[in-house]
């Protein structure tokens, strides 16, 4: 029987952890997993909802850190953390993506001497300017286990130096959410609500390098007010965008756009509004995946990319941060310069990744 933490504490960890912490219930003679909360997200609708929307028991174990600078964050979370660990004495800790919360505990864990399975190991948008890429590096540095989503991930950690027998290929555990929830969401009321009843676009927008100063975000909310004289987008904000949006006073210019500013959405109601998306613009990583798994065209408004195998294969273009770059590929799309049909799902993101996953922790767990 093998004890595992699994750890969340921001919005894109939970739809990755609830299809490993389903799979473990499943296995009970071979699991014994616990959900460990950090609370680096706090809001009900950036972390209770999705508790709910995703079937997930409530965390056993919650830290409640909130927010605070990165360095603070980052220590919170490894204060709550390390008397856990002592008295839990898990197998196993689980951490996922690249959020504070997945270095903190890979961190507290390598020096008491406990084993870290990383789930989307490998990734790397080669910019460390993210402060995402330097929690990549430093969890895959000390992570016992390396998952990874697709081969560039593996390919990445090699050059890195990473012994070959820690990484597995294993597919990306997120679309196991997807695949999962999607005939759930479509019960979700959401675009009635809106009232969206021809072609829309969905949006998300929340790095720090486009929202955190006027200079970079009021050029790319005029870029996108344009777009929505086009076809009306919705944009469900992050809590850090929406105070920006205020901070900046681009309230009223939104307001009185085709952009459809709203609160962020649970899990079911975003997939709803997504999948009937007839175009995606995001500066998020899991965005680009779940338009990829989907086939609808996606807009990464970001100069760079930790998931290029959403470009090669999938349905993802990278536009970068100039205005008028995003506008004109925007409209190519709009003017059907854009085949979807010919993107393709990369292997093994099929639904089945959160088994290989626990089939990956039981092997390492012989090996020793
Ligand atoms: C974090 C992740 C990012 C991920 C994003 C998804 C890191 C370094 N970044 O960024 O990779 O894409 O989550 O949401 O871990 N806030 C709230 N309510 C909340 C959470 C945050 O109001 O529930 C506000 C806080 O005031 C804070 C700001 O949002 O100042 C940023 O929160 P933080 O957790 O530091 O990082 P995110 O920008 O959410």
């Amino acid at each position: 029987m093998i004890k595992v933490l699994n750890i969340v504490g921001a919005r894109p960890n939970f739809m990755k952890i609830a299809p490993i912490f389903r799979e473990m219930k499943q296995r009970a003679d071979e699991f014994e997993p616990l959900i460990v909360h950090t609370g680096q997200h706090y809001d009900e609708k950036m972390s209770d909802a999705f508790f709910v929307d995703l079937g997930m028991p409530r965390p056993d174990i919650h830290l409640e850190v909130g927010s605070a600078s990165h360095a603070v964050q980052t220590a919170k979370i490894m204060l709550a953390f390390e008397p856990v660990v002592l008295e839990q004495k898990p197998d196993w800790v689980v951490v996922v993506g690249d959020v504070n919360s997945t270095i903190a505990c890979s961190l507290v864990c390598a020096k008491l001497g406990i084993k870290v399975a990383h789930v989307e190991a490998g990734l790397r948008s080669y910019d460390r300017e993210m402060p995402e890429e330097i929690n990549r590096i430093l969890t895959d540095s000390i992570s016992d286990l390396l998952l990874t989503p697709s081969p560039d991930g593996d390919e990445n950690l090699k050059k890195e130096g990473i012994a070959e027998n820690k990484i597995k290929l294993v597919g990306n555990v997120m679309i196991d959410s997807l695949f999962h929830n999607l005939e759930i969401a479509a019960k979700s009321n959401i675009r009635q609500e809106l009232h969206l009843e021809g072609d829309y676009a969905s949006m998300t927008l929340h790095r720090p390098s486009n929202v955190d100063s006027k200079d970079a975000f009021e050029p790319l909310i005029d870029a996108l007010i344009d777009i929505a004289e086009r076809i009306p987008i919705v944009f469900p904000a992050h809590p850090r965008t929406e105070s920006k949006i205020r901070e900046f006073g681009l309230e009223e210019k939104i307001g009185q756009s085709e952009i459809k500013l709203i609160e962020p959405l649970g899990y079911l109601d975003f997939l709803q509004l997504m999948s009937g998306s007839k175009l995606v613009l995001t500066d998020s990583g899991g965005l680009q995946e779940e338009t990829t798994a989907l086939s609808i065209p996606c807009l990464t408004l970001r100069k760079n990319t930790e998931r290029p195998i959403t470009v090669e294969m999938g349905t993802n273009r990278l536009v970068g941060v100039d205005p008028e770059a995003v506008r004109k590929a925007a409209f190519e799309i709009l003017d059907g310069g854009f085949d979807a049909s010919k993107a393709k799902i990369p292997p093994l993101w099929d639904g089945k990744t959160a088994k290989r996953i626990c089939n990956a922790l039981i092997q390492a767990s012989t090996k020793r």
